[in-house]
């Protein structure tokens, strides 16, 4: 049987790891696969300075046209990224009637209702494993593994940089620019690195995890993202004496009022499994009402592990090859025509406890009128901290961990608590969640 031919589309740190782990492993693969697995064609911006794989063999161009058009070509690998030429490429080759394989979450998150609806007119799949969490096979575990379940909620660590960044600045007491300079020279941190850090880059991927999960239409632009640039030594601290450690999530649960879609930094128990992900490493918590709690861990960014999703992703589709359109695995999970438009719910209608971190001077009557301010809200206290002050009359931080309330009532509060007197500078609230 001739061997399947494959057009790669990029090739920078993920590209490079996909030309090496198919050519690593090509025994193993074609065993999988049951054929052979070619890559016989490049493209990159530029081919002045050296690749990190072997390309012989490989005919390079600069013209990624030239692969998309190229009649041998059955399977093109996207790794340009972006939502630019990317997508249009990638519009280029379905039309071409080549099935894609694809690691760019924007482009899924932002454009993915479009591109699966014309695949699936031309009878052929996106694949997009390592779209989400790089090497961890999620996508597949929810969407094929955990099919016999009512999905509940999910709620990951999906970026590498940004927890990077929290560990360190727990364990070593480091700077956060300082520390976001080395995941850059790493390669972890995305290519405009505020992706990383306000949350972007994590609500591309919750968003499409979301979709799967919940058999919705792709909706990133009603992701709620709140990123970690405003977290403080002070603040992991504090979280670190009451037993909790502030992680990056994102999360989305089904309720009965709508879907909760939001990323932000999070209180979570020091206890849970998924508090101890630690560095460059990403994990995702699903809940399954037959299943209960399941975890995925492993490496979110990184050449080879990102290109062992990408490689799995061309094996399946090899194996799919000759399966009727109609009868292989929805894009989604559901069927198209079986995504149902469940309200995503605003973030001020979400259900939540509360870290406040509050500085206020030293005098008497400040805690009554924070406390008073609470209660006309409906927030009920669970845990008071208050610290000395470093010196007579200065500023006390007052930490305060709250009951669960609707998310408007709580932004009510603290916009009248910052406008007392007594109280410098804005209250810093993180979101909290027992993962219970
Ligand atoms: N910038 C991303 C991260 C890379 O840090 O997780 C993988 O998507």
């Amino acid at each position: 049987m001739q061997s399947v031919k494959v057009g790669v589309l990029g090739l920078g740190t993920v590209g490079s790891g996909t030309v090496n782990v198919l050519r690593r492993n090509l025994k193993e693969i074609t065993r999988r696969a049951g054929r052979d697995i070619e890559i016989t064609r490049a493209a990159d911006r530029s081919f002045d300075s050296p690749k990190e794989c072997d390309t012989n063999g490989i005919a390079l161009t600069t013209d990624a046209h030239d692969i998309v058009c190229d009649p041998s070509i059955q399977i093109v690998v996207e790794l340009i990224g972006g939502t630019g030429i990317a997508r249009e490429l990638v519009l280029e080759a379905l039309a071409n009637g080549k099935h894609v394989v694809t690691a760019n979450k924007a482009l899924i998150a932002m454009h993915g209702n479009e591109l699966f609806a014309k695949a699936q007119e031309k009878g052929v799949t996106i694949a997009f494993e390592a779209a989400v969490a790089g090497g961890i096979p999620i996508i597949k575990a929810m969407r094929e593994g955990l099919a016999a379940n009512t999905i509940e909620w999910l709620a990951g660590i999906i970026n590498g940089t940004g927890n990077f960044i929290l560990t360190e600045m727990r364990d070593k007491a480091r700077d956060f620019a300082d520390v976001l300079t080395e995941a850059q020279a790493l390669g972890y941190a995305e290519a405009d690195p505020t992706f990383d850090v306000e949350g972007i880059d994590a609500a591309h991927k919750l968003t499409i995890m979301a979709s799967i999960a919940f058999g919705i239409p792709l909706q990133f632009d009603k992701a709620y993202t709140e990123g970690i640039s405003k977290i403080s030594q002070e603040d992991v601290k504090y979280a670190s004496e009451l037993g909790y450690r502030i992680k990056h999530l994102g999360i989305s649960k089904k309720t009965e009022q709508g879907i909760e879609l939001r990323v932000h930094p999070t209180l979570i128990p020091h206890r849970r499994l998924i508090a101890n992900v630690d560095g460059v490493m990403n994990a995702v918590l699903v809940q399954g009402d037959a299943v209960g709690p399941t975890l995925y861990y492993g490496a979110g960014a990184g050449s080879d592990a990102t290109a062992s999703a990408v490689v799995a992703d061309i094996i399946d589709i090899v194996r799919a090859l000759t399966t009727d359109p109609e009868n292989r695995v929805p894009h989604l999970a559901f069927q198209p025509d079986a995504l149902v438009d469940t309200p995503i719910l605003d973030m001020s209608e979400v259900v939540t406890s509360y870290y406040l971190r509050i500085h206020t001077e030293d005098k008497p009557g400040v805690l009554a009128d924070i406390t008073r301010i609470l209660s006309e809200q409906e927030i009920s206290i669970e845990a008071i901290l208050q610290k000395e002050p470093e010196e007579q009359g200065g500023i006390v931080p007052v930490i305060m961990l709250t009951q669960q309330v609707i998310e408007k009532n709580m932004n009510a509060a603290i916009k009248q608590i910052e406008a007392l007197q007594s109280v410098q500078d804005s209250v810093m609230r993180i979101r909290m969640e027992s993962l219970g």
